[in-house]
């Protein structure tokens, strides 16, 4: 939706991954510490988002939820404040249903009353789940709250969580900023392929503000490093959010250096807001396209075999311009080569080998450059 949020996909963290119901205001606010330490925050990363199992069984008798105050001492609102004193946003969770799916109050009914609630502790996103949602229709449920947030007059990213269905990808954008295309990832290889597969066709539907979500990420959670890249880079490419689904705390130096990969998140974070597209898929190897800002293109050689395989690809396959020569960044060696057209590489099972593909700049397209630059009053 157009309210000015998410121009480009979120980028933050979540609990429900790797802690399941086990969420307190001291997981929370140790995750924004590490985000802070270990240089995320500083590399785009800025929700710290509370998922199910936040609230107490009942409202109070004004109807209004209740914080676990065992988990939550100081509330929401509490929390709210430590992570806003670390330059970082709050996310929280509820669901367009009765109860949320581990069976605490839902907002269906009372959408204006939680989106007041949530304004008035500092909450800056909302994940809204689908559990218990009485069979009516997603679109009324989430618009619905929808509206309500933006009546609150406050600054709130809205994720809808409705698992891909009612073609969701049709309407999500004018809903809310992202939406879930499919049902719930787990640290497996194969789920996350499904996944994958499903959020692929759907890149017509993405635009700043409005995002295809495949879930959060499983990184360090028990997929091998290989596959853990396959994600980082996948969802890069399909410019999904990149919500870090690990224990931060405890994250080891390779997984921290996935999420910190820079490169690969400004591809993810490019201004176009273009998902990348399918450019070939047979024999479950897979070339995506993603348009840049720039002019250039990120690809992915995705190989989904467990065997390796040698795969390629062209610039002008990708959509680029003829040009003498392209210039070939690997975005996880770091390393920078030249090509006359063919893109390729030995891609390991499971792996994916991701690039950034420019036109390579003539010396006669700089000079004009420099002159304006050096004529450029100070
Ligand atoms: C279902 C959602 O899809 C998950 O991401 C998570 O929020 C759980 N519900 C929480 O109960």
């Amino acid at each position: 939706i157009d309210n000015g949020l998410a121009l480009t996909p979120p980028m933050g963290w979540n609990d429900w991954n790797a802690f399941g119901c086990d969420v307190s205001a001291k997981l929370v606010e140790q995750t924004a510490d590490r985000l802070v330490s270990s240089g995320l925050k500083a590399a785009g990363y800025q929700y710290v988002n509370i998922d199910d199992c936040w609230l107490t069984k009942s409202r109070d008798v004004s109807g209004n939820l209740v914080p676990d105050p065992v988990k939550f001492p100081d509330g929401i609102k509490g929390v709210a404040d430590y992570v806003h004193s670390k330059g970082l946003k709050l996310g929280i969770y509820q669901s367009a249903g009765t109860m949320t799916c581990a069976g605490y109050p839902g907002s269906l009914g009372h959408e204006q009353q939680d989106a007041n609630s949530f304004a008035s502790w500092g909450v800056d996103y909302l994940k809204y789940d689908n559990c218990y949602n009485m069979g009516l229709p997603g679109k009324q449920r989430y618009q619905a709250m929808g509206d309500a947030l933006a009546r609150t007059g406050r600054q709130i990213v809205y994720s809808l969580c409705n698992w891909g269905e009612e073609s969701v990808a049709s309407w999500g954008g004018s809903v809310g900023n992202l939406w879930r295309t499919t049902g719930d990832i787990d640290a497996s290889y194969g789920r996350m392929l499904s996944i994958v597969h499903q959020n692929m066709p759907l890149a017509a539907s993405a635009k700043p503000g409005a995002w295809n979500d495949p879930d959060m990420l499983e990184v360090g959670n028990g997929m091998t490093p290989t596959e853990d890249r396959t994600e980082f880079s996948l969802w890069a490419e399909m410019a999904a959010p990149l919500i870090a689904g690990t224990d931060l705390r405890t994250a080891s130096p390779a997984t921290l250096a996935i999420y910190g990969n820079r490169e690969v998140i400004a591809v993810d974070q490019d201004q176009l807001g273009r998902q990348g597209v399918p450019v070939s898929t047979t024999g479950g190897l897979d070339v995506l396209a993603k348009p840049l800002a720039d002019g250039s293109v990120a690809v992915t050689l995705f190989n989904e075999n467990t065997a390796p395989a040698v795969m390629s690809t062209t610039a002008a396959a990708i959509g680029l311009p003829r040009a003498k020569g392209y210039t070939l960044r690997d975005l996880w060696a770091h390393r920078t080569t030249e090509t006359a057209g063919t893109i390729s590489a030995n891609v390991p099972g499971h792996g994916t080998v991701m690039y950034r593909v420019a036109p390579t700049r003539t010396p006669e397209r700089y000079a004009p450059d420099l002159v304006l630059r050096t004529s450029t009053p100070e």
